[in-house]
């Protein structure tokens, strides 16, 4: 999954993904330690035992994505990237009706979007989809 916080990854993952797939996000874990790296060793044992998996973050940049192309690759496994192209002011809009550490900081939806790069093929992707929230 790639997109803003407010974006609407979650509510998209738990419509067309969750029955399918193992759903791996940082936010499963918000007082952990080197989360991306328990990230990166929770979806390889995924992989490697042979199941499908979604990771729910923002992964804005190529180079957060990077990684799990890779994994994907080292597993033989098709790697699709999932854009939620939500609004910036929707997104605000979302993020600031949630209550407590689900709510964001504007500082950081906006830090999201200055980084955030559109997924593309020339990554790695076998798909790119667009959703427009
Ligand atoms: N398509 C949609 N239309 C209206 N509200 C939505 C939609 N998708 C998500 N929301 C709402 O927006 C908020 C953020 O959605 P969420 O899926 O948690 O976003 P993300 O995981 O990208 O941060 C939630 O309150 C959710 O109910
Ligand atoms: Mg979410």
């Amino acid at each position: 999954m790639v997109g803003l916080q407010g974006a609407g990854k979650s509510t998209w993952v738990r419509a067309h993904l969750a029955a399918t797939h193992a759903v791996v996000s940082k936010d499963h874990w918000p007082n952990a330690k080197r989360r991306e790296q328990r990230q990166r060793r929770v979806v390889a044992e995924l992989l490697a035992a042979g199941r499908d998996v979604v990771v729910d973050n923002t992964n804005p940049t190529p180079e957060d994505r990077s990684a799990l192309i890779a994994a994907a690759r080292d597993h033989g496994a098709g790697v699709r990237a999932v854009h939620l192209a939500t609004p910036l002011e929707l997104c605000l809009q979302r993020n600031d009706r949630r209550c407590g550490r689900e709510r964001v900081p504007l500082v950081g939806v906006l830090g999201t979007r200055a980084r955030l790069v559109p997924p593309s093929v020339e990554e790695g992707f076998d798909r790119v989809d667009v959703v427009v929230g």
